[in-house]
């Protein structure tokens, strides 16, 4: 059972998500979420944490309370989940590999500092994209730069507004997060059996 440490800022659907599937779907049995940490401290993420008893932080600005925290759960693996700051490399380097992030577009298109949540759906649909989706991939010093672990498309059509891309994209965020984080703990747990 790997223990998840989910990072928020927003609404925290894609925590649901994760979440549900823990308890009941593709993740049971084989990760819970443990820890739920917020640089805003009104993220309505925070509120979901709660709702489900586990244990939630507001941390901003401070890499040593994250890594303390992270350390005090027994974390095995991070999850940014609307998450919108860079993570510093002394956490990278303590979480090489371990780190995951979704971002709401088909990287490496639509990526990088200001391209996060509307921004991201709004660009898409000025640049006349016929398609957009979303990816995970594991998370490195740059914005949206890491190796990707999984990628699904969806079809932008002529009359969508940005919210109306954005609720599309998210239904398939819910799917293919659970599906990457499982895809992830498998290969952990499989080279933990080979040492
Ligand atoms: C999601 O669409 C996620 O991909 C995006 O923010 C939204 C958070 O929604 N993340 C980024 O843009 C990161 N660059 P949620 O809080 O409901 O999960």
């Amino acid at each position: 059972m790997k223990k998840i440490a989910v990072f928020v800022s927003g609404g925290g659907s894609n925590l649901q998500s994760i979440i549900d599937q823990t308890k009941n779907g593709i993740l049971k049995n084989l990760a819970a979420v443990s820890l739920v940490i917020s640089n805003n401290p009104s993220a309505f993420a925070l509120q979901r944490a709660k709702k489900e008893k586990i244990k939630s932080l507001f941390i901003k600005n401070s890499d040593e309370k994250v890594l303390q925290e992270l350390k005090i759960s027994q974390i095995d693996l991070i999850c940014l989940a609307g998450y919108m700051s860079l993570i510093s490399s002394k956490i990278i380097d303590v979480y090489n590999n371990r780190i995951l992030n979704i971002h709401p577009s088909l990287l490496p298109k639509f990526g990088g500092k200001k391209m996060y949540g509307h921004y991201v759906h709004q660009a898409v649909i000025k640049a006349g994209e016929k398609k957009s989706g979303a990816t995970v991939h594991f998370v490195d010093e740059n914005y949206d730069t890491g190796k990707i672990i999984i990628q699904k498309e969806i079809p932008v059509f002529e009359n969508d507004t940005s919210e109306i891309l954005a609720k599309r994209v998210l239904e398939i965020e819910h799917k293919i997060y659970p599906e990457a984080i499982k895809s992830v703990i498998l290969k952990m747990s499989d080279n933990e059996q080979k040492r």
